[in-house]
């Protein structure tokens, strides 16, 4: 091929190598058999001429890395996410590197693990699983894993982007739930669905479920007995949720992130778990992936997994599609397929500019 285009790491499918050989792109894998890829790795996979990379989350894109793909030609890095945060975009486009992100396939997979974590979460099913294979079963009992029942009870969530949005019309049409929302955004098109979705109960008998647009993050946090965290990480959304925040929750409320670790203030949610026992959180990300803080694994009232709320085939396929479709784009030519600077149209297609 024409073009070298290097994967840090082995993808799902094959649509995304064929997508690149048919465009002209020699594609070279990195089978290094380490999890996550140091910059001086990268910098040997990168070598002296390099188009493209296709990268991953766990590994640091900053002036480093640009500078050695800019050197060995490269125009193009796309993260094999929907976050980057582990991406510098401002170095990226000062050495003239496009940079792009896999968006909008991940949408329902992830909102569909948050929806998971809030009903093991909520129904306590971790922890039950765990009695059952104890071998501690002795027969029912009227007091044996309650958990919360969520129809009728608010679910909270913080940055109705496209994965919150769809979490929160799971959560709304699925359990009845009413909502309750922070975003700088409003989001137009979930009010218009609850609001529909309420009246249609309303007309078959039932109790209607709500939906407010809170003022401030407190105000989700303060009223809602279920909480999804779906901010993009940055400066303003590090450690969001703190001590001071999580006192202001409800004692039996459940916090719920797909997001990224550092969102949350792991040491005081591990305090806050300890002396809250009806407290329970559900966690896909850590604040220093892979590791947890000290005593949250002990906690019985804390479900996680390892960041895969991505993790369904059809997702970490169509991922790989799009990240091989952001570089070899650039490559040509043409503008990055998704640009994380750019507002993305269809999320903000009903959408009004913060105030
Ligand atoms: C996964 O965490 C992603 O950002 O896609
Ligand atoms: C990410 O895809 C989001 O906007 O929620």
């Amino acid at each position: 091929g024409k073009y070298r285009v290097v994967s840090t790491k082995p993808m799902p499918g094959t649509r995304w190598i064929n997508l690149l050989v048919d465009q002209g792109c020699r594609v070279e894998i990195c089978h290094l058999k380490k999890t996550i890829l140091s910059v001086e790795d990268i910098i040997d996979l990168i070598g002296n001429r390099c188009d493209g990379v296709i990268g991953q989350l766990t590994e640091d894109w900053g002036e480093t890395l640009f500078s050695a793909l800019s050197k060995a030609g490269g125009k193009a890095f796309s993260n094999m996410a929907v976050g980057y945060n582990n991406v510098d975009v401002e170095a990226a486009n000062k050495y003239g590197i496009a940079v792009g992100n896999t968006p909008g396939v991940l949408t329902e997979t992830t909102a569909e693990l948050a929806a998971s974590l809030s009903l093991a979460a909520a129904r306590r099913i971790v922890e039950a699983d765990g009695f059952m294979r104890a071998g501690l079963y002795e027969g029912w009992l009227p007091h044996l894993f309650v958990g919360n029942l969520l129809k009728g009870q608010t679910v909270g969530v913080i940055g109705a982007g496209r994965i919150g949005s769809a979490y929160a019309r799971m959560m709304v049409e699925g359990f009845k739930m009413n909502l309750i929302y922070f975003d700088l955004y409003q989001s137009t098109r979930l009010e218009k669905f609850v609001t529909a979705y309420g009246q249609f109960l309303k007309a078959n008998g039932e109790q209607p479920v709500t939906w407010k647009r809170a003022s401030s993050m407190e105000e989700v946090l303060r009223e809602a007995d279920l909480i999804s965290l779906h901010p993009v990480l940055d400066k303003t959304t590090y450690h969001l949720v703190n001590k001071e925040r999580l006192a202001m929750m409800k004692k039996e409320a459940i916090l719920v992130n797909c997001s990224r670790g550092p969102v949350i203030d792991e040491e005081a949610l591990v305090n806050h778990l300890r002396e809250n026992p009806m407290f329970r959180v559900g966690l896909d990300v850590f604040e220093e992936e892979p590791f947890m803080k000290p005593g949250l694994a002990d906690m019985k009232n804390a479900i996680v997994v390892p960041h895969i709320a991505s993790a369904s085939k059809w997702t970490r396929e169509g991922m790989a599609t799009l990240a091989a479709l952001n570089v070899v784009g650039r490559i040509k030519g043409y503008p990055i397929w998704s640009d994380p600077n750019r507002v993305d149209p269809f999320l903000n297609e009903n959408a009004s500019p913060p105030n």
